[in-house]
């Protein structure tokens, strides 16, 4: 292809650099914003024919171009193959000169590419909420599943990754559901703020063709226009809050999967990983590895950079466009792929993990988890708690020289080390009374966690 005629030639005598317009280019990356583009573009057309600016015959040529273009782009498979395209936007208009001639040189009319940019990315940005929070929604989904394919199972709650009480398994994947509930709460937050169209801004000062904006705003389904033009062509606070958003998934996601792999490991052994999203080893053959789930803990790691690198973007930048802001692009789409290509993996190995329930109850009943409900227990019977927490720890460390849990203990062990204890002990120690009497909101007995598991199945099918 020859090359491309500049944008901005008018002015200019002297040719660019080689290697500075390969560095200048963005078409290798924002050409992921094309159909966003046309549509930003078809949208402006009208607007510049309501506004008098086109005659009904070059809006409907410009028209007929974009639309020809788009449907060119899913076709062709080197559509995109241009070597000298600086970016989508002109790639976009040099094809509709060539399509349409005069017609389309009108159409930059009223705008800028500062404002085009900024109306693309949030078009495009918009549908990959959308679409992320489906992934999210599916993710979520494969958690009820699990908890339902496993709905009595228990096992040990840990802090510090030590043995502390024993909870249902059902809590524990709805502990996770509720992280990513809060998930698609934020990502909805952060598309309020990015559905709201610059378009109309013009490169910074306002456009001053007779453009109904909140016309064109509804026509690409935005909520709002920006209320000023300097901020609007030059905010991309909303990628920055897509990416805390985005942020935020992969760490929940990262703690998943690390204890998903701590359970799989044999030392736990309370997860059985599916061959189907598990690896071996070049040279071990008894391995079986957890690489999708490291992957998805290791992804979290540019994600977050992604993050970090929007706001040094941003940073100390003066009004109103910079170049610098080309550099946002990447960020956010890597962010978007590598998001949702997460979440599928994960909801992938939740539909391929299955929990042994017999190891992961008889985990759950010894370690000494009961403990909690012996102090309980004494306290019941008018001992001050702390009184009642210092009994307990001598009764452990009696047990665990004995080598016995605190419910194997004979009554009279028991009794002489508290005399408050009674017979019946054993019914407060047993796992069934440990979980049921934590029933306030929030807890783990069975009837709360049965309640939040049909609350989060009632959720996903809103
Ligand atoms: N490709 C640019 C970007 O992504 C948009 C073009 C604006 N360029 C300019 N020189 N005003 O930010």
């Amino acid at each position: 292809m020859s090359e491309e005629k500049k944008l901005w030639g008018g002015r200019f005598t002297g040719r660019p650099d080689a290697g500075f317009a390969a560095y200048n280019r963005s078409f290798d990356f924002d050409r992921r914003l094309f159909a966003a583009d046309v549509r930003g573009s078809l949208a402006h057309a009208e607007g510049l024919r309501a506004a008098g600016a086109l005659t009904g015959d070059e809006a409907e040529q410009i028209k007929t171009g974009l639309e020809t273009l788009l449907a060119q782009s899913e076709r062709e498979r080197d559509f995109f193959a241009d070597e000298t395209a600086e970016d989508v936007h002109s790639f976009i208009e040099a094809r509709l000169v060539s399509l349409v001639g005069d017609a389309g040189r009108k159409l930059h009319a009223g705008r800028s590419r500062n404002d085009q940019v900024a109306t693309a990315l949030r078009l495009w940005l918009r549908d990959e909420i959308d679409a992320m929070g489906a992934s999210v929604r599916a993710a979520q989904g494969a958690l009820v599943a699990l908890a339902e394919a496993h709905s009595e199972a228990v096992i040990p709650g840990y802090t510090h990754l030590q043995r502390a009480q024993p909870v249902l398994w059902a809590h524990w994947c709805l502990a996770y559901f509720e992280m990513l509930a809060r998930d698609r709460e934020r990502l909805a937050d952060a598309r309020r703020r990015t559905n709201v169209m610059p378009l109309g801004s013009a490169a910074l000062a306002g456009t001053s063709y007779a453009i109904d904006r909140e016309r064109v705003a509804r026509a690409l389904g935005f909520d709002a226009v920006s209320r000023n033009s300097l901020d609007a062509v030059s905010d991309r606070d909303f990628c920055v809050e897509f990416a805390g958003a985005a942020s935020l998934i992969m760490v929940h996601l990262s703690r998943l999967a690390e204890d998903i792999i701590v359970y799989a490991t044999t030392e736990f052994g309370f997860l059985e990983l599916g061959d189907a999203i598990s690896t071996g080893s070049s040279l071990m053959p008894q391995k079986k590895n957890p690489d999708a789930l490291e992957l998805v803990r290791g992804k979290s790691a540019r994600v977050f950079g992604h993050a970090v690198s929007l706001l040094t973007l941003l940073k100390g930048l003066p009004l109103a466009y910079n170049k610098d802001m080309q550099e946002d692009k990447e960020a956010v789409f890597d962010t978007a792929d590598t998001v949702r290509a997460s979440l599928d993996v994960m909801a992938t190995v939740l539909g391929n993990v299955r929990l042994r329930e017999a190891r992961a109850r008889e985990a759950a009943a010894r370690g000494y988890m009961n403990a909690t409900e012996l102090a309980d227990y004494l306290a019941r019977k008018g001992l001050p708690f702390r009184e009642a927490h210092e009994a307990v720890g001598r009764i452990v460390l009696h047990a665990i020289t004995r080598g016995a849990e605190l419910h194997e203990l004979p009554l009279d062990e028991l009794v002489a080390l508290s005399p408050l204890i009674e017979g019946d002990v054993y019914d407060a120690l047993s796992l069934e009374q440990t979980l049921a009497t934590k029933s306030q909101a929030g807890g783990t007995s069975p009837a709360r966690v049965g309640a939040a598991l049909a609350a989060a199945r009632a959720s996903l099918a809103e």
